[in-house]
């Protein structure tokens, strides 16, 4: 059976997870880079990490490497780390500065825009024009780096970036501070990693801290979107809800919830909800970790959610921001990394301490790391079979339906065009 086949037959029943070769075949993994991860908007990460013109780091997705850098007009430019002559990487080093990009091999050179700077003994022929870094598209917002691999059309993202731009801003993002960083390297599919972290039925069994610092309510009426759980719990949670919305209507920090609809290009979501009776903010005693940020004037007890899609997300609170990115790097690994953010003067011993800052999701994704891993193991069993979603895995036929409607519409459209060729 050739993979379009397998979608087919996938998409007959979306309330199940995805039959094994989807988590373990490299045929498929390939198809996913060309037709549904190159077709997302990646977090790569925040403008304070390239600050000055010549400032770079690596993003390492799939097996591409992207130069992303600050250019000399003070733009975000991105660049595949493929030399035009004969294919090597330019940039071996992880981050640093650079007056342009020297090619170790054969000493090409290329300007922070990708154009090539230096050819040496190349026939009078040779077009230097041609033979610039081919670059990704970047957009930017509230400091928040974005790159896509897609080639040709770009896919849309000024609407979502537009619905996100409050709840980015009432942190102050653009000019927060990065506080911590931290990487959860994990050996299982993109797809295990991403689901869950969009479903809370595992919170309970999996998560006690985070099951103690967010209301009950809140995780069985929105833990797999609004209004999907057990009608007892969502009614009691919307009276949680309706104390704190008025709470923060009166702070102006209320904003409301908003998510795709249809079969749609992208999952993607925004949100603010309490995030516990008498809880100031998202830490492990429900007391501040740090000073209030950005418009915060007080801490609200509120907890924003942003899905840029399923790769990219960020949350706060009143007084921390935190970005989290899932990266695939092949079959069974997926990168995972968090930064948190904090406000700009904030001076850590003094304002913040980081093992407290982090202390929530810093305990929730190593134990995430560890089931995601577990579940991969199973997943390569002889025996395993896609099995039911519950009531609280609602968010999970979503995916699923995205998922399989992106890659088939990629590989139509690729055949499409391999028939016109
Ligand atoms: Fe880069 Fe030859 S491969 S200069
Ligand atoms: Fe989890």
């Amino acid at each position: 059976m050739d993979v379009r086949e397998r979608i087919a037959l996938e998409g007959r029943d979306l309330e199940r997870s995805l039959s094994r070769d989807f988590y373990v075949d490299p045929d498929i993994y390939r198809q996913e880079m060309d037709h549904v991860v190159s077709q997302q908007w990646l977090y790569v990460d925040h403008v304070s990490r390239i600050p000055k013109a010549g400032d770079y780091f690596l993003f390492e997705v799939g097996g591409e490497s992207i130069i992303v850098t600050r250019q000399k007009d003070g733009s975000v430019g991105a660049f595949y780390n493929v030399c035009r002559h004969r294919g090597s990487r330019v940039c071996l080093t992880q981050e640093g500065n650079a007056a342009f990009f020297l090619c170790p091999y054969h000493a090409w050179t290329y300007n922070l825009d990708g154009s090539l700077r230096g050819a040496p003994y190349m026939p009078a022929s040779f077009d230097k024009a041609e033979a610039a870094l081919d670059s990704c598209s970047v957009r930017v917002v509230e400091g928040l780096i974005f790159i896509c691999l897609a080639e040709g059309e770009v896919p849309e993202f000024d609407h979502l970036a537009e619905i996100a731009q409050p709840f980015l801003a009432l942190n102050g993002l653009a000019t927060a501070k990065l506080a911590a960083r931290r990487s959860y390297p994990t050996s299982a599919n993109w797809k295990l990693v991403v689901d869950n972290f969009q479903e809370c039925y595992h919170c309970a069994p999996s998560h006690k801290v985070y099951s103690s610092v967010h209301s009950k309510d809140k995780i069985l009426a929105f833990g797999a979107g609004p209004g999907s759980g057990p009608q007892q719990a969502v009614q009691r949670f919307d009276q949680e809800l309706e104390a704190w919305k008025e709470t923060a209507k009166a702070a102006g920090t209320w904003l409301d919830f908003a998510q795709e609809s249809g079969v749609p290009r992208s999952i993607w979501s925004v949100g603010r909800l309490p995030v516990k009776a008498g809880s100031l903010t998202e830490s492990i005693d429900g007391a501040p970790v740090c000073r209030p940020m950005g418009d915060f004037k007080d801490y609200d007890g509120g907890h924003s959610a942003v899905a840029f899609n399923v790769f990219s997300y960020f949350l706060s609170a009143s007084d921390h921001a935190i970005m989290i990115r899932f990266t695939p790097r092949n079959v069974e690994q997926t990168d995972v990394e968090f930064q948190w953010f904090v406000h700009p003067d904030a001076v850590e011993g003094v304002d913040y301490d980081v093992e407290r800052l982090i202390g929530v999701w810093d305990i929730t994704t190593k134990e995430d790391k560890k089931i995601t891993e577990d579940n991969q193991a199973g997943v390569y069993s002889r025996r395993y079979r896609p099995g039911v979603f519950s009531e609280l895995e609602g968010r999970l036929s979503i995916i699923k339906q995205w998922y399989l409607s992106e890659l088939a519409r990629g590989m139509k459209t690729e055949a499409k065009e391999a028939v016109h060729v």
